[in-house]
């Protein structure tokens, strides 16, 4: 897409962000605060897609402190009138290349029904031609009655010519 660009997220754009959150269900809210964080302290790695100005996408991901050669994707939202443009995939990617080459694998969690955010997650593997597998990560007992499991995605090893390709 020619007119969406992307992003470093900026503590101005916190509020903003929230609002995204908010109305992309079945994404969780969390708290406004916890936006300005991610916008202070992990602004290098979250990624904003813009259209003439407006926010219309984010991600948060994190380098993996345990794993320091995975990137965790955390929350992606993308406007609901600038899906299925690839607009997920094109956060994700931007975000992997500023961490940059050490980062061997990606992983996300996925509530089963979710089939848009396992589909967009099957298309970024494709792209970087590496395998993709799933396992049960946090069940009910975990996250409470209330909500629905998320499952674990991996994606990688990211094949070494692909990491030079998009470093
Ligand atoms: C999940 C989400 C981020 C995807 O954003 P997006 O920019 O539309 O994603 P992409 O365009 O990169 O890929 C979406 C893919 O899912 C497919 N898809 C969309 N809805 C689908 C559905 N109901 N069933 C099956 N596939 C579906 C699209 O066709 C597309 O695949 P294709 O390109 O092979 O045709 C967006 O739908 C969203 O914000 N949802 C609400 C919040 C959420 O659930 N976030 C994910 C959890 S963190």
């Amino acid at each position: 897409m020619t007119d969406i660009t992307f992003r470093e997220p900026l503590v101005d754009d916190a509020d903003s962000i929230w609002n995204l959150i908010k109305n992309n269900k079945p994404l969780d809210e969390n708290s406004k605060y916890l936006y300005i964080l991610l916008c202070h302290e992990f602004s290098n790695t979250c990624v904003l897609a813009e259209s003439t100005s407006k926010i219309v996408g984010f991600a948060s991901t994190f380098v993996s402190p345990k794993n320091p050669d995975t990137l965790f994707v955390w929350q992606v939202a993308v406007d609901k009138n600038y899906r299925n443009k690839g607009i997920a995939q094109d956060l994700v990617s931007q975000s992997l290349r500023r961490v940059g080459p050490s980062i061997r694998y990606v992983h996300a969690t996925v509530t089963p029904s979710n089939t848009a955010s396992l589909k967009f997650l099957q298309n970024f593997a494709k792209e970087l031609n590496a395998p993709l597998s799933t396992c049960s990560l946090f069940t009910k007992s975990v996250l409470g009655k209330d909500h629905e499991q998320e499952d674990l995605v991996r994606i990688g090893p990211i094949p070494k010519q692909v990491k030079e390709v998009i470093a």
